[in-house]
């Protein structure tokens, strides 16, 4: 099958207050790939991800998703193609909702069960997508009780409700602890594997963050697109170094990547 091209910036330069934020950044996201942003704090992440998820526009270049073009398709259209887990939301979620209705309010963007009316369709989707991210068993416990890794996976299985056709991640792991990280990880590698899933972007700046199964990795430094292709050609200590500015020893072990800084 010929992969679908999903996203596709071109040239897209962010200027805000006098100061370039992103500058030139050229990124195409097809089909069946899933791509890691890896960079230092500051670098343009979430600037980069704001603008793949319409929430920003570029001050110059074009942003396409899927046959949409931003500024020249009607914006309400799009938006909702694009799943964004971020921090934010978890605030506006009435603490004592179960999971499942968390999970499956998102079918319309809305924060409680009662708003609208949910088929048994609609909760057995809930529950399919809680199960690859190895959350069904909580289905019937309250959000507020569960732990942070727990409700970021949640949280996870919310934004597929919507049938994204791109899913994007900033900085999923911050905050959690070793076995909630972990937890995560493995999640994420079940939903990339599962042929049904979206094409996922994922922002990070540790390499320890990365999910086995990603296949992709853009470098940001400073604004700009500093390298980027496939993991196993582009993740290695040259460009990992030369990324974070500091000489760095990157390891691979089954699958999972691990960096440290090498004395000069
Ligand atoms: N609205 C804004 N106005 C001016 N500077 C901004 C604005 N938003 C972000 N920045 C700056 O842009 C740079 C990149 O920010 P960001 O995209 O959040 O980076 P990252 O997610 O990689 O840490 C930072 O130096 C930040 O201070
Ligand atoms: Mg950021």
């Amino acid at each position: 099958m010929v992969p679908e091209n999903i996203l596709r910036l071109s040239e897209v330069n962010l200027t805000r207050n006098g100061n370039s934020l992103l500058a030139g950044i050229n990124f195409e996201v097809l089909s069946g790939e899933n791509w890691v942003i890896l960079g230092p704090n500051g670098s343009g992440k979430t600037s980069l991800l704001r603008i793949a998820s319409m929430f920003e526009h570029p001050s110059s270049g074009t942003v396409t998703l899927l046959e949409h073009t931003l500024g020249l398709s009607d914006i309400r259209k799009i938006r909702h193609l694009v799943g964004f887990t971020g921090h934010g939301i978890s605030q506006l979620l009435r603490l004592d909702l179960i999971a499942e209705d968390v999970v499956m309010t998102a079918k319309y963007g809305a924060l409680e069960p009662w708003w609208h009316t949910y088929s048994e369709q609609d909760k057995l989707k809930a529950h399919s997508h809680m199960e690859v991210l190895g959350v069904y068993h909580l289905a019937k416990q309250r959000f507020g009780t569960l732990s942070t890794g727990e409700k970021q996976r949640v949280l996870l299985a919310r934004s597929l409700m919507s049938d994204p056709k791109l899913l994007l991640l900033d900085e999923p792991a911050s905050g959690l602890d070793l076995p909630g990280r972990e937890e995560l990880m493995k999640s994420l590698s079940s939903l990339v594997s599962d042929y049904k899933s979206p094409p996922v972007v994922m922002v990070t700046h540790h390499v320890e963050e990365i999910p086995e199964g990603f296949s992709h990795i853009l470098f940001l430094k400073e604004g700009l697109a500093m390298e980027s292709g496939p993991i196993a050609e582009k993740l290695n200590s040259e460009n990992l170094s030369k990324c974070f500015g500091i000489d760095l020893e990157v390891r691979e072990f089954k699958g999972r990547w691990s960096a440290q800084s090498v004395a000069g």
